[in-house]
């Protein structure tokens, strides 16, 4: 049986990742993404995600400088599972509250070791785009983010109280060399 990978944005996952994203839904995560518009502009939404522009870091995408960025989705046996959003540097927001490393596993998929290959796999991707060390920021309530980063090695730096802006976060940093 093939292993997970991680793979550029693809129209031959596109299905299988819009399924994944009325999982999503259903926990209440990237509403502002419509199924039926991206079917509608399929290969438009595939060129975006694999453009390395900085994608939209809500809700305060206008004031933030952009970075670049890289999406991946995990996959295996032609399913979408999961993906990583790698910002190349960090910006005064991404210091703070958002890292170096987005990741997330479908809601259908979590509980099975997959989030911990999510990261390992990306580690690699990192090392290539010049990062030395990533910084990742979880939400404290996140106990298995934790758990996951701290088992791939992250060391904990600190957490920052919530503001009237952005929310609390604990910081790690996860050597890339
Ligand atoms: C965080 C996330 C990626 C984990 O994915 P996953 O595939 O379920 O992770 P794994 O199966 O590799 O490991 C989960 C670990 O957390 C543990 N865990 C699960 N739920 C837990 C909880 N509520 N409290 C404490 N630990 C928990 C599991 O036991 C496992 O640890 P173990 O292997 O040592 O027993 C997934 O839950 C997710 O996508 N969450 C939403 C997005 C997110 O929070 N991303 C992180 C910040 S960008």
């Amino acid at each position: 049986m093939p292993a997970s990978k991680l793979v550029r944005p693809d129209m031959d996952h596109l299905d299988s990742y819009l399924e994944a994203l009325s999982e999503f839904h259903q926990e209440g995560c990237y509403l502002y993404r419509d199924s039926e518009k991206i079917r509608k502009n399929a290969a438009q939404f595939i060129a975006d995600l694999r453009d390395d522009k900085s994608q939209n870091h809500r809700p305060y995408q206008d004031w933030v400088e952009y970075v670049p960025e890289t999406i991946l989705w995990m996959v295996k046996d032609g399913e979408y599972i999961g993906g990583v959003d790698i910002r190349h540097r960090l910006n005064w927001h991404l210091e703070k509250w958002g890292g170096h490393l987005g990741f997330t596993i479908r809601p259908s998929m979590r509980g099975r070791g997959y989030g911990k290959k999510l990261i390992q796999k990306a580690v690699p991707f990192m090392n290539y785009f010049g990062i030395e060390k990533a910084l990742i920021t979880l939400d404290p309530a996140r106990k298995e983010a934790a758990r996951i980063v701290e088992f791939c090695g992250g060391r904990f730096e600190d957490e920052l109280p919530a503001t009237g802006k952005f929310p609390a976060r604990c910081r790690y940093w996860l050597d890339c060399t």
